[in-house]
């Protein structure tokens, strides 16, 4: 049986999002909706959910004091890592230490806090089909992995990076040493390794969202919602929509592959099942064959359109899942969701045509409330619901384009 508390007072559940991004602000909004007392965190002030969670919290998350000293003075019940740029072993600590629960385990966000720890579990341990691959340390190490099997078109990725940052696509030997500087330059915590994949030609990607929720009989269940397609360009996100078409056998090997990850995932540090809550399972699929890509053990950016498209998104499914409550991931409608960028380096823009947006039919526009833009970076969505999925693509598009931002 779940419990909640009061906010504000010695009864309150509390939970601390590490990462207070978009997504996170979706998360704190589902979990205030159940009267729980929030703490969001990220590394500058104002971040999105900060404006909308009891507390506000500024630190580097990557750095083990700062990050530990503040789980140790805030006490939540729940820690809730929404990036992945985490000191993970602090919280791996602190867990086996019995001071927090981490969602959905200490041990899923550290295997997923970089390419290596996941990619080997998949198919190394798990034995799941991926694209080939090498882990290199250097320009030399890349071109013998080349060399010895991994061949041309190939993709090479900085081990520790997201949102497609230094990684680029190799088409034959002229490519690789600007690969190998690119990936360099995008990595995120300075030189390091890279991963080099081999490219594969897919029809489609998805992404499976995949919830672990606490049944009536005190067993954890796993369900899955319907399959998010989605366009990427250099790594990132710019439209998705669901449901995307799928063979039978394809959507039943993608489950396949998503439960076996998120069951291993889900395991706690005493081996017990665990590891509540949703996650993003991204696949490529052609005809029948699947292949894993990487997972988010939290919601995904693609799953913003479950903003329209769900009776319960994303976040609300996260949040209650991780709270031990019951979850249905029921399509209400087709949909689709449209990146807003920026467009403009500046502090404190403004938004033009969000008008113009909401005339769109059966739209609905959500603007982050990012202090600061840059050209590239996602500063709102425009999600629209039509029963014909290829109309709501259109549509989102449109919905999107008529948000003009620009400096104040
Ligand atoms: N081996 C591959 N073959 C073909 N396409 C690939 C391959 N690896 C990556 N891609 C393409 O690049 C996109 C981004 O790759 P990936 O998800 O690994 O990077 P990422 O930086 O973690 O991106 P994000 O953070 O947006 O999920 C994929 O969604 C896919 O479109
Ligand atoms: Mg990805």
């Amino acid at each position: 049986m779940t419990t909640l508390g009061t906010p504000l007072s010695p009864s309150a559940t509390r939970v601390m999002l590490l990462g207070s991004g978009e997504l996170g602000k979706e998360v704190l909004i589902a979990l205030q909706r159940l009267g729980v007392e929030t703490i969001a965190v990220d590394r500058y002030d104002n971040a999105p959910g900060q404006q909308v969670a009891h507390h506000a919290r500024t630190i580097t998350m990557s750095d083990p004091a700062q990050l530990q000293a503040l789980v140790e003075a805030e006490r939540p019940h729940l820690v809730v890592p929404e990036i992945e740029a985490i000191a993970t072993p602090v919280l791996q600590a602190l867990e086996a230490a019995g001071v927090v629960r981490v969602v959905p385990t200490a041990r899923a966000a550290r295997l997923t806090m970089d390419r290596e720890g996941i990619r080997r579990l998949a198919a190394e341990t798990l034995g799941l089909p991926t694209s080939p691959y090498q882990f290199c340390d250097s320009l030399a190490e890349l071109q013998a992995a080349i060399d010895a099997g991994i061949g041309y078109p190939c993709i090479v990725k900085p081990v520790m990076s997201s949102s497609g940052k230094g990684q680029s696509k190799i088409d034959g030997p002229a490519d690789v040493q600007t690969a190998w500087d690119y990936a360099m330059a995008g990595g995120r915590v300075g030189p390091g390794r890279i991963i080099v994949e081999g490219f594969i030609d897919f029809d489609y990607e998805i992404t499976q969202l995949t919830v672990r929720a606490m049944g009536a009989d005190g067993q954890i269940e796993t369900h899955f919602c319907d399959p998010i397609g989605h366009v990427q360009v250099s790594g990132d996100y710019v439209e998705s929509w669901q449901p995307h078409p799928m063979t039978p056998a394809a959507l039943a090997e993608s489950r396949r592959i998503a439960k076996a990850v998120t069951d291993d995932l889900g395991m706690g540090h005493d081996g017990q099942p665990s590891g509540l809550g949703l996650y993003g399972v991204e696949l490529f699929v052609k005809g029948d064959q699947v292949w894993f890509s990487e997972v988010s053990p939290r919601p995904h950016d693609t799953g913003m359109v479950t903003m329209i498209t769900q009776w319960q998104n994303e976040f609300e499914l996260h949040a209650r899942a991780i709270l031990g409550l019951p979850v249905s991931t029921t399509l209400k409608s087709p949909g689709a969701s449209a990146v807003i960028y920026g467009g403009v380096d500046a502090h404190g823009i403004v938004f033009d045509g969000v008008d113009d947006a909401l005339r769109v039919p059966n739209s609905e526009v959500r603007l982050f409330g990012k202090p600061e833009s840059f050209t590239k970076r996602r500063m709102g969505v425009a999600l629209v619901h039509d029963a014909d999925v290829d109309v709501a693509r259109t549509q989102a598009k449109l919905a999107a384009s008529k948000v003009k931002p620009r400096k104040a």
